[in-house]
């Protein structure tokens, strides 16, 4: 029996609801299995954490997240409790960044029984590789004098370490797609990370010679997602760049409420978290009518990086036949809440297991 330890915090609003839901699909991925046990521990950690013990987590919680094999995260935030930089950088952002997730992988690609809101999608399929340690998202900064003479400095840190490391992790992913490679860039108006950026890039293209390489600016490719998504496969981008072009990527797909994502950790020193690109969705929050289906993908992310692709595989194929037999949520034009879609899939799985 393989038994895999993981973390699991639903964290606030929908989080609480579709973190559930994807337990119930990895019970049934269990019982498929027959050889493999997942042995979970939940942690209560959330903004009504916060308003309980002042804080997002124990002081020690890193530390007790520090063996698992991997965390399974929901969505943090609720800004009626504890402001958003607060929240999510007492837990977010702290576990990617203590736990060294330096890479973030997003997926967008058509799935079957999907409309996109796309007047005529071809099949795309693309993979957001985003920086996730550093850049735009650096403490460093601050405010100085007041009223009309306020000013405040944000740092963005861009280190030769981190951005080639988060290229190279590009490149050997298309390499490994027979793909191509796009660097999402603004050395035309930013000018000292950008220019830096796509000198890095240039360095690292000539390692990959066989692999294919685009730079684009961030405010065009941002429109050639929209209006030519097809073109782009592997993309690598910075944090900010990257935490903007998923919500498009998840846009086009049809809905953010589907998108999945991984936080790496490359060295092995640390657990790597998988968490649904959507946050915690308070306007739908307590109605039931979560779409799962995000958080179910990013539990087939977290089976592939366990060496379980085989079940993962068995996941994706679900949510599509679930989405072809038009068992959806609202947010991409169905009326089924979210039990309906989850044990949709769980049946799909189980019909296929037989
Ligand atoms: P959001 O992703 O929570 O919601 C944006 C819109 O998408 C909303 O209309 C919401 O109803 C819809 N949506 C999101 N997930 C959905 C789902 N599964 N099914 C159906 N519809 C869905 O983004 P926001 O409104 O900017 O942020 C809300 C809170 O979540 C904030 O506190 C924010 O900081 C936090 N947040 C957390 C994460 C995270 O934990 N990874 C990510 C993004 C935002
Ligand atoms: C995401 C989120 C986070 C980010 C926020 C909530 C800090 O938008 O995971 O995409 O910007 O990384
Ligand atoms: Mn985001």
């Amino acid at each position: 029996m393989k038994t895999l330890d993981i973390a699991v915090i639903p964290g606030d609003g929908i989080g609480k609801e579709v973190v559930p839901e994807a337990l119930r699909v990895l019970d049934a991925i269990e019982q498929v299995h027959g050889g493999l046990k997942f042995n979970y521990t939940h942690y209560p950690w959330s903004c009504e954490y916060y308003i309980e013990t002042g804080k997002m987590m124990p002081d020690d919680g890193l530390e007790q997240l520090s063996s698992f094999d991997a965390i399974f995260l929901g969505a943090v935030g609720d800004p009626t409790l504890v402001p958003d930089h607060v929240s999510l950088g007492g837990l977010l952002l702290k576990i990617r960044r203590g736990f060294e997730q330096v890479i973030n992988v997003r997926p967008a690609k058509m799935l079957k029984g999907l409309v996109s809101p796309l007047r005529d999608p071809k099949d795309f399929d693309i993979m957001i590789v985003r920086e996730n340690s550093e850049g735009e998202y650096s403490s460093i900064g601050g405010r100085v004098h007041s009223g009309m003479d306020e000013v405040v400095v944000q740092n963005a840190v861009f280190t030769k370490k981190g951005v080639s490391r988060v290229m190279e992790y590009g490149f050997d992913i298309a390499g490994k797609r027979g793909g191509h490679l796009t660097s999402a860039t603004k050395s035309n108006g930013i000018a000292h990370s950008m220019p830096f950026w796509d000198e890095v890039f240039k360095e690292m293209a000539e390692n990959y010679p066989d692999i294919r390489t685009r730079s684009e600016h961030i405010d065009a490719l941002s429109a050639f997602f929209v209006t030519k998504p097809e073109t782009l496969d592997v993309v690598v981008a910075s944090n900010l760049f990257g935490d903007i072009l998923s919500d498009i990527g998840a846009a086009i797909m049809g809905s953010i409420g589907i998108a999945p994502a991984g936080n790496i950790n490359l060295n092995g020193k640390f657990p790597s978290m998988f968490e649904p690109v959507h946050g915690s969705a308070p306007d739908i929050y307590g109605k039931g009518i979560a779409n799962p289906i995000g958080q179910i993908w990013t539990a087939k992310m977290m089976l592939d990086h366990l060496g379980e692709m085989e079940m993962g595989a068995i996941v994706l194929a679900a949510i599509e036949e679930t989405l072809e037999s038009g068992i959806k949520t609202g947010d991409i034009g169905g009326s089924s809440n979210t039990a309906e879609v989850t044990d949709a899939i769980i049946a799909s799985i189980q019909k296929h297991a037989q």
